[in-house]
């Protein structure tokens, strides 16, 4: 019966196996990408989303709900609702440089390009990121002294005035990277199914990632190490569902440089 024309068994069940592994990892990724999509895009319209229907949106409903829930096992106390969406619309930008020139210019300049490269450029930020990140020093969910010192001594209002002064703010020039390595871009924009990782340009784009997402072009390269490292190591926690720890937790130190200098300046 043998021809030669038909693969033995053992070739058929190697490329079985192979279509398998591929299918289950194009399916893993696709499941990734849904609940990505589940989490933060449908559930930031505000109608519960996918949130909703597990029956998560009480976590976040109200003060009493969180002090229930053990210390640390939230990442952050912010959550998108209407209220706080709201606090960001009716925000005051120029209530918000006036405190930027006396409070955050001598680090991040007064229009949020940063005098140096230990500081983060807030530029151009969406007024979400800008506004999560100070409550959550404040709150010390993300921890640096430095900013805790800085963010305890705001209203929720002025962090949301300084939101959206900084928001409005030209962003820093991006250098692109001329000759970036090829399998840098392959994480950006395809991911890496066989680890289940996401493309980093799902959520870091110029269009706009989930609700509250930071741009990443632009900022410091060393800035960006510096804050994936810390997501590798979980000494950085506050990241809703985890994401971004389960995403740096994935990457190699040199796949963090790279990453870092890709993006940053
Ligand atoms: C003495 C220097 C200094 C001053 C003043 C300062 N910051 Fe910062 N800021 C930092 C440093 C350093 C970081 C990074 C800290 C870290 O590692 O989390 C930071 C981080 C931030 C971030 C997070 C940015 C990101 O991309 O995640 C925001 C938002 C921010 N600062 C807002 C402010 C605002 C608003 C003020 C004024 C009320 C201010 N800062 C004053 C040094 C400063
Ligand atoms: C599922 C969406 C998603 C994906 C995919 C994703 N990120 Fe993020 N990233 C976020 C969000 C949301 C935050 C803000 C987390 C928080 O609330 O503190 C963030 C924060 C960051 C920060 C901190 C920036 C700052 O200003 O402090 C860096 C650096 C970063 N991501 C790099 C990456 C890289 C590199 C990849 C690809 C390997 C990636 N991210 C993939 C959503 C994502």
């Amino acid at each position: 019966m043998s021809n030669g024309e038909s693969p033995r068994p053992s070739d058929q069940d190697a490329v079985n196996r192979r279509w398998r592994l591929w299918a289950s990892t194009g399916a893993g990724a696709i499941v990734v990408v849904a609940i990505v999509i589940g989490f933060f895009v449908i559930s930031s319209r505000g109608e519960g989303g996918v949130t909703g229907a597990l029956g998560l949106d009480h976590v976040h409903e109200t003060p009493e709900a969180v002090a229930q829930t053990a210390a640390g096992a939230l990442p952050t106390d912010v959550a998108w609702t209407a209220a706080t969406l709201g606090l960001l619309e009716d925000a005051d930008p120029e209530a918000g440089r006036a405190i930027a020139v006396q409070t955050c210019a001598s680090c991040h300049g007064e229009a949020g390009i940063a005098v140096a490269a230990a500081f983060p450029n807030l530029a151009g930020q969406p007024a979400t990121a800008i506004f999560k990140q100070l409550s959550d020093y404040a709150s010390g969910h993300r921890v640096s002294p430095m900013m805790a010192a800085m963010a305890q001594g705001l209203t929720a209002a002025q962090m949301a005035d300084l939101a959206v002064h900084f928001a409005a703010e030209t962003p820093a020039e991006s250098i692109v990277d001329a000759n970036p390595p090829a399998a840098i871009v392959q994480l950006v924009v395809n991911g890496d199914p066989a680890r289940g990782l996401p493309p980093c340009s799902a959520c870091h784009s110029a269009r706009g990632g989930p609700v509250g997402t930071p741009p990443l072009g632009g900022q410091p390269a060393a800035y960006l190490e510096q804050q994936l490292t810390a997501f590798a190591a979980g000494e950085r926690g506050n990241d809703i569902y985890g994401l971004m720890r389960a995403v740096a937790g994935m990457l190699t130190p040199a796949e963090i440089a790279q990453l870092a200098a890709y993006y940053g300046n």
